[in-house]
Order: C-alpha cells, then sequence, then structure tokens
C-alpha cells in the first residue's frame, strides 16, 4: 500500500536539543527532515539559517528538505546546496524571474520545488509545471508552526493534481502547515504525497510513534 512521505518540521524541535532531536528522526520512520528558513522580511518571522542548517546535516541521515521563506533566495541557493540541502523550495511570491530560478537550483544537483501561499491560485504554475520536482501548497499562511489548517486546502490539492496529470509533469505535491492525523488521510486520497508536520510531531507525547502513525493511516 502506498503511503506519504513524512517530512517533520524541526521548527517544532527542541534548539537546544537538536541533535538530540534529529536523532529521533533518523530512528523514526520519517522520510525528510523539513528545514524552515524565515527572513523577517518574506515572513513576519525570523528561524534560523545556513549554519544551523549545516549543523542539522552533520547529523541527520535522512535528506534535508529546505523551506527558503526568503526574498531573493536566488542569492542562497548554492549556499543552502553546500549546507546540505537535498531538496531546495523557493516561494512563487519570491521570485520575479521562477524559470531561471528553477533552472539554477536544478544546476546545483540538487530537487527544486515551488511553495505557494493560500492566496496563490495553483494554475499560475500552468507553463512551468514540467519543471519542477516538487510544489509545497502552504496550508497556512508561512511564518509560524503550530497555526490551523485552512479547509481549503483540499481543493487546492485537486486542482494542482489535475494540472499535473494533463501536463505529465513529474511533480509531486506537499503539504506544509497544521497537518495532523485527521486532514493527512484526506491530503493523500486528495493527491499530496508528502506532508510537513511541525508541533504534531514534536508536541506529541510519542513522536516517533506519531511519525509512524502518519503513514498508517490508509
Ligand atoms: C510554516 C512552516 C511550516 C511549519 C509547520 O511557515 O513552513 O513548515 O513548521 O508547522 P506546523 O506543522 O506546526 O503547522
Ligand atoms: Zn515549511
Amino acid at each position: 500500500m502506498n503511503t506519504p512521505l513524512i517530512a517533520p518540521s524541526v521548527l517544532a524541535a527542541d534548539f537546544a536539543n537538536l541533535q538530540r532531536d534529529v536523532e529521533m528522526l533518523n530512528r523514526s520512520a520519517a522520510d525528510w527532515i523539513h528545514v524552515d528558513i524565515m527572513d523577517g522580511v518574506f515572513v513576519p518571522n525570523i528561524s534560523f539559517g545556513l549554519p544551523v542548517t549545516a549543523a542539522i546535516k552533520k547529523h541527520a541521515q535522512k535528506p534535508l528538505d529546505v523551506h527558503l521563506m526568503i526574498v531573493q533566495p536566488e542569492r542562497y541557493l548554492e549556499a543552502f546546496r553546500d549546507a546540505g540541502a537535498e531538496i531546495l523550495t523557493v516561494h512563487y511570491e519570491a521570485c520575479p524571474h521562477l524559470h531561471r530560478t528553477i533552472q539554477h537550483i536544478k544546476s546545483l544537483g540538487v530537487k527544486a520545488g515551488v511553495a505557494l501561499n493560500p492566496h496563490t491560485p495553483v494554475s499560475v504554475l500552468q507553463d512551468i509545471i514540467q519543471d519542477i520536482d516538487l510544489v509545497l501548497i502552504m496550508s497556512v499562511n508561512p511564518g509560524f508552526g503550530g497555526q490551523k489548517f485552512i479547509e481549503r486546502t483540499y481543493e487546492r490539492v485537486r486542482q494542482l493534481a489535475a494540472l499535473i496529470a494533463e501536463s505529465e509533469s513529474q511533480a509531486i505535491i506537499e503539504i506544509d502547515g497544521g497537518v495532523n492525523q485527521d486532514n493527512a488521510p484526506l491530503l493523500y486520497h486528495a493527491g499530496a504525497r508528502a506532508l510537513v508536520a511541525g508541533s504534531f510531531v514534536f508536541s506529541a507525547p510519542d513522536p516517533e510513534a506519531t511519525i509512524s502513525n502518519l503513514k498508517k493511516l490508509w
């Protein structure tokens, strides 16, 4: 049976015990480690940057899925690749030359993702979907963990899945924000294949079991 890829977000980890939490993710059924980079400009919050990403990489045995919530992400692509990113996702809303930025990411030898804020129609990707490895649909407004899932997301996933099928793109759909055990199966059935989960995993009494359960819902 197919299951979604699970990408726990270290934004919700204990930053004073990052090595411990990354080792927990190594032992767990997690597929990727989601790394949220916030610059205080594109989003109202500041998370962490290159040195912390490199420190996570030092202990991680799973691919780093790096979500850049920053303006002018093209300035930092190579640095985040060097810090250990295997997937680099930029925001559509931060990239006036998105095609060039996608080609730049691919030239670095990593997978290229594009994130969409909740208000951005999925149809804006129509002419670039074939070039993208991953589309990240924000199911909350980016900037903070622990927010409420936006219900409209299911319809957006269905629309994007249709666009991907029509264009014979290989892109996979990732969902980020407010993911939990209740919405995860619905998202998977709508067409999502990767789920980011921050607070749901790290605030659980048993994060490892919670990750396994997210994969076993179908
Ligand atoms: C929000 C980030 C998310 C965040 C998700 O801007 O992109 O990755 O960590 O956290 P939860 O799962 O708590 O909504
Ligand atoms: Zn994220």
